[in-house]
């Protein structure tokens, strides 16, 4: 069993968090000369709670551009490089979503290898990790974005129903207006990508449709003001401007990104990553592609839900039970995989299990499918992480079990189980929190928890 990790104590976190106020308030002097009228744009920079999250990404420039289910905080990442100074790292996240993990070895000068293979998402990582550009340049090419898009002329029936009902004429017309001037002004620069991000980072603020922050569009609840499209945008283009000074100051872009498929990490050399640190899509039917659907369809890469299938959820972790309709799993030839012999005895009366409680309950869902190919697919993935992690390398998952209609899926255990056989020498888990303890809005009283799994070897 290796040592427990301690994690940072409050103190230190205000020592970090000063130090990012003053930097940022430098950087914004800086930029604009002044920064007077420029409160808005500075990111809320305070402790949110102790956790793994305990300092939440959207408090923290670059990484606040797109509000997404990061899994940890980047602080935190900083803190676990720094705790291994002694050694060469490379590190590599073969879930990397919006980009934390990459961003925050930038930040500390350690090579990193990101995966991702949701295609909206890796845009957005890679856009946020284009911050070693010109503010000025950036500043400038929006000012021709708002300028084209005052005379541009408005085709808001183009946008398909879920963009309907999430905007007014009004707020379309002006979006509409600026997609047209960010299409014009895209020339393969990263300025032009980080137009995009300005606007895409905008979408939810002013949608007047409830855009429940983190997650999925809820048309039929309404905002009461939601913010003008014209500020929101400007506020957004200058928060870009302003981050991107900050961050060039103290990251050197060293990070790789690439669209890939972490069961198979084609794109990492055998033996490369010394520590892997990395948030998978948890088995508790979290639909990633949905989370992207309302900026899709305004991006015209979607008409709705219907083509989430072939443009997202096809490439990824199967963790939803939308991705596994009845008819497309074949359950009993998934569980004789090879990859599951190490679990095979475990999973099978759970599957089996969920396959007669669906029955019973209205949803019907297809949890039965959903845990036997999540398992599968993760099992892949422990075994290309054999492949390509170095001998005595470390592995953290950010990870929590789960109990799908009430039937305890022991996620840690069983993921424990997948790394040794994939030849990894042993683990531990380090719980953070409890879930699953309010009474609340619970579907059933399984405890369950979240914390980190370590691997080794
Ligand atoms: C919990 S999120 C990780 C978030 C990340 N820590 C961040 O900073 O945004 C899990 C990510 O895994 C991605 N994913 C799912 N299946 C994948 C696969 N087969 N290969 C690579 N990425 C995948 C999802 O699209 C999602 O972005």
């Amino acid at each position: 069993m290796a040592a427990t990790t301690k994690y940072p104590e409050p103190k230190e976190n205000d020592d970090i968090l000063l130090r990012l106020r003053e930097d940022y308030g430098q950087a914004v002097m800086d930029l604009f000369g002044t920064d007077q009228g420029t409160k808005e744009i500075r990111p809320v920079l305070e402790v949110a709670g102790y956790t793994s999250n305990f300092l939440d990404n959207m408090r923290l420039p670059v990484h606040r551009w797109f509000r997404y289910s990061a899994g940890f905080s980047a602080e935190w990442v900083k803190w676990l490089l720094a705790e291994r100074n002694d050694r060469e790292l490379r590190v590599l996240d073969p879930f990397v979503g919006s980009g934390t993990t990459c961003l925050a070895c930038d930040e500390m000068g350690i090579s990193s290898h990101g995966i991702e293979a949701h295609p909206f998402v890796y845009r957005v990582a890679m856009t946020k990790l284009s911050y070693a550009t010109d503010p000025e340049r950036f500043l400038t090419k929006a000012e021709n974005a708002f300028q084209f898009a005052k005379t541009a002329t408005a085709q808001t029936t183009r946008y398909p129903e879920i963009i309907q009902k999430c905007y007014s004429t009004e707020t379309l017309s002006h979006l509409d207006c600026f997609r047209q001037a960010v299409e014009v002004e895209q020339d393969g620069t990263p300025e032009a990508s980080l137009l995009w991000m300005a606007l895409v980072s905008s979408l939810r603020t002013v949608s007047e449709a409830g855009t429940a922050p983190w997650q999925y569009v809820l048309p039929g609840r309404r905002k009461t003001v939601p913010p003008s499209p014209e500020v929101t945008l400007r506020r957004s283009v200058q928060m870009i401007a302003a981050d991107i000074h900050f961050m060039a100051r103290r990251a050197k872009p060293l990070a790789k990104l690439r669209v890939d498929d972490a069961r198979k990490c084609a794109t990492v050399p055998n033996g490369w990553a010394t520590l892997v640190i990395t948030s998978p899509p948890y088995a508790n039917n979290y639909d990633y592609a949905d989370a992207t659907r309302l900026e899709m369809a305004f991006m015209g890469e979607i008409r709705g839900w219907g083509d989430l299938q072939e443009t997202v959820r096809k490439h990824l972790v199967r963790a939803c039970s939308q991705h596994v309709p009845p008819k497309s799993v074949d359950l009993d030839a998934v569980l004789e995989s090879p990859e599951l012999s190490p679990i095979r005895d475990e999973i099978i009366p759970v599957c089996h299990k969920l396959s007669s409680v669906r029955l019973e309950r209205g949803g019907k869902k297809t949890y039965n499918n959903m845990v036997a190919c999540y398992f599968l697919d993760m099992a892949q993935t422990w075994q290309s992480l054999r492949r390509v992690c170095a001998p005595q390398s470390e592995v953290c998952f950010v990870i929590g079990d789960s109990a799908p209609y009430g039937i305890y899926v022991p996620v840690i255990e069983w993921f424990g189980k997948l790394a040794q056989a994939a030849g990894f020498e042993s683990w531990t888990f380090e719980k953070l929190r409890d879930r699953n303890n309010k009474w609340k809005n619970r579907k059933h009283r399984v405890p369950l928890c979240e914390g980190h799994l370590w691997v080794r070897g």
